[in-house]
């Protein structure tokens, strides 16, 4: 089964719009819910016919809390959010996926310009807080609001602020004050910090302004995407297909544990590693979230979609295993990367 229980321990209103839930994973969970800053936690939530799925971040840090944290904004007219906002108290047992997502700075070591815009702000103060407390680098961070009023995490980033004076440095953007952000403000609060690698996340409008201001100054950008999904990622995996003798391998890294699984070429490595009985994350299974990337130490896959991962990215070896497909007999892979 590869759906996880969590239990909902307390319920916080950030602001008017934006409620926190503090999370317990079942007692038999525990260890699958290990993740690492910025990654997402994907919720099953009821739709008229059913079932659906919807992915909201961590905001807390696993260098810092001791439980789960995932904030939600209501959207106007979204199945997830108000479901959440309206309905979910404490006590409640939510299903969810284990916690993925590639939106995570390799070390917590460099110094990086975190951007948010809005609620992006919940991958970002994941990664934030964990900087500060499991790292050695700076962070600077620009965060964009309507106003005031819509400030999420306002009191913790002052007191974080003033608990690390010399390593964070803070930025309000509020459009009720400065008018939206251009281009010219975000090239001159950036310029102090081009050498390093910039964390985006907001409403897509501003992520692209971001990323075209950035991407011109030389910055390596990062952004993270929300979508929803298209199918229900909580059912069971497909049937294997039938034994077509085209056998192969492949050897997996996870969690300290390396195991060697059968991978025929005719399906996708997700699958292939799901049947094996291998906790291998996922969510969307279409290539359109990086919940399952992985890192290919050998061998040659094709990916049959791609929508999230970039040059960049390919060229560090991630892969998304849900669209990969073998292109050699063996491979090996890690999920510990
Ligand atoms: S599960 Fe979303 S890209 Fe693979």
């Amino acid at each position: 089964m590869t759906a996880l229980k969590a239990r909902v321990v307390e319920v916080v209103h950030e602001t008017a719009d934006a409620h926190s839930l503090v999370l317990e994973p079942a007692e038999g969970d525990r260890d699958r819910f290990t993740y690492r800053p910025g990654q997402f936690l994907t919720v099953r939530v009821p739709a008229e016919d059913g079932w659906a799925a919807r992915c909201y971040s961590l905001c807390s840090s696993p260098h810092t809390d001791d439980r789960l944290k995932v904030t939600v904004k209501r959207v106007a007219g979204g199945l997830g959010s108000n479901w959440i906002c309206d309905n979910v108290t404490a006590g409640d047992v939510l299903e969810v996926l284990r916690p993925a997502g590639t939106f995570s700075p390799a070390s917590l070591d460099e110094d990086l310009l975190l951007v948010a815009g809005g609620s992006g702000i919940t991958p970002v103060m994941s990664i934030l807080k964990s900087c500060l407390a499991g790292g050695t680098g700076k962070v600077a961070l620009l965060y964009a609001n309507r106003d005031e009023k819509s400030v999420i995490f306002a009191a913790e980033l002052r007191e974080l602020t003033e608990r690390h004076p010399d390593r964070l440095t803070v930025v309000h953007l509020l459009e009720s004050v400065q008018g939206l952000p251009t281009p010219a403000t975000l090239r001159s609060l950036a310029a102090p910090y081009t050498g390093r690698q910039a964390f985006v996340c907001g409403p897509e409008v501003f992520m692209d302004l971001v990323t075209g201001t950035f991407t011109d100054l030389g910055l390596r950008v990062h952004v993270e995407r929300f979508f929803s999904l298209e199918t229900d990622p909580f059912e069971e995996p497909e049937e294997p297909p039938e034994d077509t003798g085209d056998a192969g391998e492949v050897e997996v890294e996870m969690d300290g544990e390396t195991r060697t699984v059968p991978w025929a070429k005719s399906e996708r490595l997700l699958d292939a590693l799901l049947r094996a009985g291998v906790d291998a994350p996922y969510s969307c299974r279409e290539g359109n979230c990086s919940a399952c990337a992985c890192i290919r130490l050998e061998g040659e896959v094709t990916l049959d979609a791609n929508t999230v991962l970039d040059e960049q990215d390919l060229a560090d070896g991630l892969i998304l295993a849900c669209q990969a497909r073998p292109v050699t007999d063996r491979l090996k892979i890690t999920y510990d990367g």
